[in-house]
């Protein structure tokens, strides 16, 4: 099972403490230690060199793999004249907001020369994450898989795979992925698009001199492999197919499934999903492509390419590098760009395990409900400029219609410290402030308001959010993700939510569970969690460009009164903004 993820060679190298598997294991987790050292690291693709913020000059960056129960405690130095910070995406960091890591949210970011130890323990949660950078567009290219193993001797609810293979997409731009967001927010214009789709770093056959930048995935016939798939791209929801093979679904964001057999799926940035391929009994004659592309239901410019990576079975006699050219090749066909209804039955068919071992604890009672509005708008374009947005104004993107403004210090710290003053304001509005036809005919007045607005719940609040899209400047699919928790996905549907008629047709018995979920594209979708996670919780869309635009804000979670209800105090190392 874990034994090859467990002794790859990046593992060997950033763990520091103990022998691998040898030692029969304590029952609580151990600590696991790695560095990571943010530089400069030179990569070629499509035949352009550039030099990339990396870590550890790795690109995609390094594998971190834990077992559920472990601490982490990841030390982050900068080398780069870039601010940057980590985030644990989906980790739920229980009390230990200050390892979150977005900027500005739970932490100044780790400036020139500093450094931060992130400090946290996995708890409950097992499966596959990521971690990347959490400023700016820096993701783009600061990345990597985090894979949480069961504890020793806990066995997966399903057939042990044979082996363990990590995939993560990503969005490749020949420029700077900073300058582009630079001048895309200075312009108020879309920003340019990437120039390739990658699997683990890599574009693949289907662009211009690229062939040799591959991912291949070598198989044997007749055995069950692990697939561990990770959205990590910047802006572009992905369909993913191998050619003629099913795969099973297991696990999303780090949640067992119902198992349910698919051709292709989709992942949103911000979502992982594990499945299990069976290959075939024995040796076909034939390879296989591997091909993701996105799905796209806005109406700006997007990459419309394909990131192909090849399935190779090694022949028992020849050695497969000689045979493979000889051999038929084989494409999956994937779903039009825009197939909605693709999207809807994909997402219908992910129910939660609910079993007696992995329950699906969904909120029964809610205490506090809420009505978000999320989509595209515009702010005015600065006198003496000429702005790209529509109808001359600059694009922006709000949650009932407030764009988020960062602030320059971090949530967290004000709110801890009690400084709140001149950061942020608790009144975030918990409705549209006013009603309207949210997928109708968008009125005349597209302009979002600004402000650093949270919404404060008591400890243990159990609450209810509808997320509404808009269609002000056309309908579009969000994939919203929250920090610090995992929600329930209880409802979507089409249209404007129906408070009196929709709740009926809710799921409470099991819904998928998951920390990063897509509003339909002209539709809603509600979801439950309970706040029990002292801490600054950001909630944004992982559309970076969305994000950038304001598509964010944050909710305050309280302390409880019971000593292991209070968030933990900073740690000395935490860095100053
Ligand atoms: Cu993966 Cu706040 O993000």
């Amino acid at each position: 099972m874990g034994a090859s993820l467990l002794s790859s060679p990046a593992f060997l190298v950033f763990f520091s403490f103990f022998t691998l598997g040898l030692l029969p294991g304590p029952v609580l987790g151990i600590t696991r230690h790695y560095k990571f050292d943010i530089k400069l690291h030179n990569v070629t693709r499509l035949c352009n060199t550039k030099s990339i913020v990396s870590v550890n000059g790795q690109f995609p960056g390094p594998r971190i793999v834990a077992r559920e129960g472990d601490q982490l405690l990841i030390k982050v130095v900068n080398h780069v004249s870039n601010n940057i910070s980590i985030h644990w995406h989906g980790i739920r960091q229980l009390r230990s907001g200050w390892a979150d890591g977005p900027a500005y949210v739970t932490q100044c970011p780790v400036q020139t020369g500093q450094s931060y130890v992130y400090n946290f323990t996995i708890v409950g949660q097992r499966g596959t994450l990521f971690w990347h950078a959490h400023i700016s567009w820096l993701r783009a290219t600061v990345y990597g898989p985090l894979v949480i193993l069961p504890k020793r001797g806990v066995p997966y609810p399903f057939p042990k795979p044979y082996k363990e293979v990590p995939i993560i997409f990503g969005e490749w731009f020949n420029a700077d992925p900073e300058a582009v967001i630079s001048q895309a927010l200075q312009t108020g214009g879309g920003p340019n698009v990437s120039d390739a789709y990658t699997i683990n770093g890599l574009p693949g056959p289907l662009y211009n001199c690229s062939a040799k930048d591959t991912f291949k995935l070598n198989v044997k016939p007749g055995k069950t492999y692990l697939l561990r798939l990770i959205n990590a791209a910047l802006n572009d929801e992905l369909f993913f197919s191998i050619a003629n093979h099913t795969l099973t679904v297991v696990d999303v964001d780090a949640i067992y499934v119902k198992p349910f057999e698919t051709e292709t799926l989709l992942i949103t940035p911000g979502q992982t999903t594990n499945v299990l391929l069976k290959t075939k009994p024995s040796y076909p004659s034939a390879t296989f492509f591997m091909t993701a592309r996105p799905y796209v239901t806005g109406q700006g410019t997007f990459d419309n390419s394909t990131v192909a990576g090849i399935l190779e079975y090694e022949s028992p006699s020849n050695s497969f590098h000689s045979s493979i050219k000889m051999l038929p090749l084989f494409k999956p066909i994937l779903p039009a760009l825009n197939d909605t209804s693709f999207a809807t039955n994909f997402a219908s068919k992910l129910r939660s395990l609910a079993s007696a071992q992995y329950p699906a604890n969904v909120p029964r009672k809610v205490d506090k409900h809420f009505f978000f509005t999320v989509g595209l708008g515009t702010s005015a374009c600065q006198q003496n400029q000429t702005c790209q947005g529509p109808n001359g104004t600059k694009f922006a993107a709000s949650v009932n219609n407030v764009s988020f403004t960062m602030p320059t210090t971090a949530l967290l710290q004000a709110h801890f410290f009690g400084q709140s003053n001149g950061v942020y304001t608790p009144d975030f509005p918990i409705n549209p402030i006013i009603p309207f036809n949210y997928t109708g005919t968008p009125a005349n007045n597209t302009m979002v308001s600004n402000g650093t607005k949270v919404v404060v719940l008591p400890f243990n609040t159990s609450v209810e959010l509808i997320m509404q899209d808009t269609s002000i400047l056309g309908a579009e699919s969000h994939p919203l993700h929250l920090h610090g928790f995992n929600f329930f996905v209880v409802g979507q549907g089409f249209g404007n939510f129906d408070p009196n008629k929709d709740p009926a047709n809710f799921n409470l018995v099991d819904p998928i569970e998951r920390n990063t979920v897509g509003v339909p594209s002209g539709g809603w979708v509600a979801i439950r969690f309970l706040a029990d996670n002292p801490g600054v919780w950001f909630m944004h869309c992982h559309l970076e460009v969305h994000t950038s635009w304001g598509l964010k804000m944050a909710w305050i979670v309280l302390d409880g009164k019971l000593p292991n209800q209070k968030l933990l105090p900073p740690p000395a190392d935490l860095p100053k903004c």
